[in-house]
């Protein structure tokens, strides 16, 4: 299972349920690395996209508390359990953890790819992802060139757990 996020220098992730910043090419880069694959998130991130509708051509499973929510061209469970049932004909590597914060520090455990946006600005935040670089049991296997835009500079990685 994947998990997919763009972060800071600080591996911050979000302010006031937003993203820090819009990269168009790394949104392109996540649109390419979920169509048609499922995608797993919670309640706080689906309510951040535009209108807080599901992402199109996607399964979109989101995960909240709340007996009564419901989402139209979603699928909503109120546990990370019943997220992995949903998904469960899916392959492993057609699976993507989407965030926020919440959801990805409970499902790390889970995924054993990474793919990680590196975007070298520190900004103001209050969600966070936690270090990869300070964790023994993940590896950098791929990093992209650098990238630009505007004057930000970002760099594409892959991590994947160290197999024991
Ligand atoms: N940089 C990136 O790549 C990226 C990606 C995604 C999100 N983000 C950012 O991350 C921030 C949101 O993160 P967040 O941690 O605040 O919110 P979140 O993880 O998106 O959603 C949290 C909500 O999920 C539900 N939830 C979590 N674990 C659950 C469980 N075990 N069982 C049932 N429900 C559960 C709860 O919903 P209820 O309260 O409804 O019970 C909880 O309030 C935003 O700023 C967003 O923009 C950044």
């Amino acid at each position: 299972m994947n998990l997919i996020v763009a972060v800071d220098r600080n591996w911050a992730i979000g302010y006031r349920n937003n993203l820090l910043v819009k990269i168009p090419a790394d949104q392109r880069f996540f649109r390419n690395e979920t169509l048609h694959k499922a995608v797993i998130m919670g309640r706080k991130t689906l309510e951040s996209f535009p209108g807080g509708m599901p992402l199109k051509d996607r399964l979109n499973v989101v995960i909240t508390s709340d007996p009564n929510y419901s989402v139209a061209d979603a699928a909503v469970v109120n546990s990370i359990e019943k997220a992995l049932e949903v998904v469960k004909d899916y392959k492993p590597e057609d699976i993507y953890v989407i965030g926020g914060e919440s959801i990805y520090r409970q499902m790390l455990p889970l995924c054993d790819t990474a793919h990680v946006t590196k975007i070298d600005y520190v900004y103001k935040a209050d969600t966070y992802f936690p270090n990869l670089d300070e964790m023994d049991d993940w590896q950098v296997t791929g990093e992209s060139d650098e990238q630009t835009y505007h004057d930000l500079i970002y760099t594409f990685y892959r991590y994947e757990r160290i197999k024991k």
